[in-house]
């Protein structure tokens, strides 16, 4: 039972690709090992105490961003347009709530992707299916499908210059409170969302003129001008991970962490109890998120939750819900009275978009706004009949202007729309319009739920 980085090479492992030449790729490994880490084991430390609040209710998580990063839709404006609409989600949510919101991006490493079928079909021909940038190309030809080790240094390096301007961004007058007002994206001006949003900025605004006149302002208070966005992958590849799993020199037990981002999580293919995804991320000291869909079973849950959390830490897991949102009641209650009966801390996470995937009758495969509320409704519905604490939130979004998911309010996508600007290299994301919106209907239902007592 002894965890060494690279003891989940020992266990039975799902979704990984095949390189064509071993060589090629240990070189790769070994040249990622010898790379600068992302993270730093403090900053790893500090969202691990502050999802520890989150799962003893006194704050909530927002993780999003993009079901898979690419190459191509690599840019500044990318990265900024995401992290301002990620910003407005949290002031809307902190401001409905009343608490402090832990944001987590889906960024800066988010390019591996797990796939339900090995190979894929198109007019007659079959290839092996794309399964991120990291791995091999979107492109139709078998050439492109081939994986490339090399796709690994690229992600690295391409997730290093993200984090640099997510962390210039959170600390360099991007996320100072005092410019609430121009998160909104030039988009989005206009919209019902928007009116509401520039409500609450007024009034954010207001408090912040009361307390400049206190002598509270962003020139002398750090946490009015600054932020954090952590970072967080799926850990699908674990030589990847493995190569990035440092030893803390800070702390005295010199824990192993990943520093490939501050959070991972397995995701919902891959969290076999005696799998190689399940065994290395047992060992590492990050926080770490476990998907759960439908198929779970409550006694395999629990059996997972006490392999990577034996300590039972508060904010060491997030079980991140992910059932669709016709079956979200009836799948998360067992799950949440099994916790609770258990005595196990955790954060309860709602996926609402890997459930509700659809094909539209053009073939886009897309989401519907309205399912995806309705999973959020049915999670929130779900942990007041058991008595738990529904912590956070998680979404496939993006700042870009796309039309991959239907519906939303005023600016609505339609069917026959997704084609305009259908851009997703994986599933479909919300757009800051939808996304915004989202935050809104969230904080509402989130308001009501605090001001009906049980
Ligand atoms: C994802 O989060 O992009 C994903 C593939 O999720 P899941 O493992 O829940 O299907
Ligand atoms: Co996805």
């Amino acid at each position: 039972m002894t965890w060494t980085a690279s003891s989940w090479r020992d266990h039975p492992i799902l979704q990984v690709p095949e390189y064509p030449d071993a060589a090629v790729l240990k070189d790769v490994e070994n040249t990622l090992a010898a790379m600068p880490p992302l993270v730093f084991a403090g900053e790893v430390q500090a969202l691990r105490h502050q999802l520890g609040e989150v799962a003893e209710g006194r704050a909530f998580l927002l993780q999003g961003g993009d079901c898979a990063e690419s190459f191509s839709e690599f840019s500044a404006d990318h990265i900024r347009d995401t992290f301002k609409v990620m910003m407005q989600m949290a002031v809307v949510l902190t401001f409905g709530l009343s608490m402090p919101v832990v944001k987590v991006a889906r960024m800066a490493g988010q390019f591996a992707k797990p796939r339900s079928s090995a190979t894929e079909v198109i007019d007659g021909i079959e290839l092996p299916s794309y399964r991120g940038d990291m791995i091999n190309a979107i492109g139709f030809t078998e050439e492109e499908r081939i994986p490339d080790p090399v796709r690994l240094l690229r992600a690295y390096h391409q997730s290093s210059a993200t984090l640099n301007l997510i962390r210039a961004f959170a600390t360099g007058g991007l996320a100072n409170l005092e410019a609430v007002h121009a998160w909104t994206l030039d988009y989005v001006k206009g919209s019902a969302e928007a009116s509401r949003y520039e409500e609450i900025a007024s009034r954010i605004n207001e408090a912040l003129d009361f307390m400049r006149a206190c002598g509270v302002s962003s020139a002398n208070s750090r946490s009015l001008r600054e932020t954090r966005l952590y970072t967080s992958h799926e850990a699908l590849l674990l030589n990847y991970e493995e190569a990035f799993t440092r030893q803390d020199t800070i702390t005295p037990e010199g824990s192993e962490f990943s520093t490939s981002a501050h959070m991972l999580w397995i995701g919902d293919r891959t969290r076999q109890l005696d799998g190689a995804h399940v065994e290395y991320m047992r060992g590492i000291a990050n926080p770490i998120g476990m998907k759960c869909g439908p198929s779970l079973d409550p006694d395999e849950m629990l059996k997972l939750i006490e392999t990577l959390n034996p300590d039972n830490v508060p904010g060491r897991l997030t079980l991140i819900a992910r059932m669709g949102a016709g079956q979200v009641r009836e799948k998360l209650t067992p799950l949440l009275e099994k916790v609770k009966q258990s005595g196990q801390k955790v954060v309860w996470c709602c996926d609402p978009m890997h459930g509700n995937t659809v094909k539209a009758s053009s073939g886009f495969k897309t989401r519907r706004v309205d399912d995806v509320l309705e999973e959020v409704r049915g999670f929130f519905d779900a942990h007041d009949a058991v008595g738990t604490y529904p912590g956070g939130v998680h979404f496939e979004m993006t700042g870009a202007n796309v039309t991959e998911c239907v519906g939303g309010d005023v600016a609505e996508v339609k069917e026959a729309d997704l084609s305009d600007r259908y851009r997703t290299f994986c599933d479909p994301r919300l757009n800051a319009n939808q996304s915004l919106e989202l935050a809104l209907l969230i904080a509402d239902l989130l308001k009501q739920r605090r001001d009906t007592p049980a």
